[in-house]
C-alpha cells in the first residue's frame, strides 16, 4: 500500500497537472466555483471580519480555491508540499501576475457583488504567498480563518489512516466557526501526471461525511457525477464552518 512519503512529489510537473485538468475548464470545476463563491459569500453576508487570513492546503498547481477566498481575506497562504509545486505557485503571485488559464474561473466569480470590484490579479500578488509545509504536521499551532483543501486527503496516499489524518490536520488549521470548503475525487484508484502515478484512498460520500462531520455543525455535501476520466466516478465538494471542538495545540 502506497503511503503518501512513498509518492513521487519532487517529480510532480505542475505545467502537466494543468494542461490535463484546467488549460480546458471543466463543466464541473466551473460548478465548483460557483457553488465556493455561493457559500462563501453567504458565510460573510453579515460583514467581513477584520483581518481574516485564508489557507489553501495542498495548493498544488489549482488557483481557483485561493481565489474564491480573494474578497474575505487580508492574506491567503498556500501550503504545499511537491517543491515544483511551491515554484509554479510562487510564479504565479509573483508582480509578473498569475498565467491566464485561472481567467476563466475568475469570470464565474465575478458573477457575484463581492468579487466585482477587486482586480484579482494585482489583489492575488499583493496578499497571496506560498510555503512549503507538509499537510500530516499541520498539529493545530498555526490557524486560520477560512481553509481550503482540493483533492488533497484523498489523493496523496493509499492509506485510510493517512486520509483520516490528513482531513483530521487540515481542519486543526481552522479557527473556530472558519468556513472551509473541501474537495475529494469519488473513487479514485489513483492518477497520472506526465510519466508518473500518484496514489490515491478511494473515497464515497459516505467516507466524506464520516471524516467530517466531527469538527463541523453544518455541512453541505454535493455529490457531483462528472468523470473527468477514467478512474474515478466524480468529485465530492464538501462544505462547512469549523465547529468549536478543537483539539488542544
Ligand atoms: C491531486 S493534487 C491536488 C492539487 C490542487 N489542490 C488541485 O485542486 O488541483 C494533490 C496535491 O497534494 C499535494 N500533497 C501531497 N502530499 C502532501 C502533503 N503531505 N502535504 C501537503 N501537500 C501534499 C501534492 O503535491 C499535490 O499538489
Amino acid at each position: 500500500m502506497d503511503r503518501n512519503a512513498d509518492a513521487p512529489w519532487s517529480k510532480f510537473d505542475p505545467e502537466a497537472y494543468v494542461d490535463l485538468n484546467y488549460r480546458t475548464p471543466l463543466e464541473v470545476d466551473l460548478l465548483i466555483v460557483r457553488l465556493l463563491r455561493d457559500y462563501f459569500s453567504g458565510c460573510f453576508d453579515g460583514g467581513i471580519p477584520d483581518s481574516v487570513r485564508g489557507v489553501d492546503v495542498g495548493a498544488g498547481a489549482n488557483l481557483y480555491p485561493a481565489l474564491s477566498m480573494l474578497p474575505w481575506c487580508e492574506k491567503i497562504l498556500l501550503l504545499e508540499y511537491a517543491r515544483p509545486n511551491v515554484e509554479y505557485l510562487e510564479r504565479q503571485a509573483s508582480p509578473e501576475g498569475y498565467d491566464e488559464v485561472w481567467d476563466a474561473f475568475w469570470d464565474v466569480l465575478r458573477d457575484a457583488p463581492a468579487y466585482q470590484s477587486l482586480d484579482p490579479r494585482s489583489r492575488f500578488g499583493e496578499i497571496v504567498r506560498a510555503e512549503r509545509a507538509n499537510l500530516l504536521d499541520l498539529d493545530g499551532q498555526r490557524r486560520w480563518d477560512i481553509g481550503t483543501m482540493f483533492f488533497v486527503a484523498d489523493s496523496m496516499s493509499e492509506c485510510p489512516d493517512e486520509f483520516r489524518r490528513g482531513v483530521r490536520c487540515f481542519m486543526d488549521a481552522l479557527n473556530e466557526s472558519a468556513p472551509f470548503a473541501a474537495a475529494f475525487m469519488k473513487e479514485s484508484v489513483g492518477y497520472k501526471v506526465g510519466a508518473h502515478r500518484y496514489p490515491a484512498y478511494r473515497v464515497n460520500e459516505n467516507r466524506v461525511r464520516e471524516s467530517l462531520e466531527e469538527f463541523t455543525d453544518e455541512l453541505e455535501i454535493h455529490d457531483l457525477h462528472h468523470m473527468v476520466r477514467p478512474g474515478h466516478e466524480g468529485m465530492i465538494l464538501a462544505l462547512g464552518r469549523r465547529n468549536s471542538a478543537i483539539a488542544a495545540p
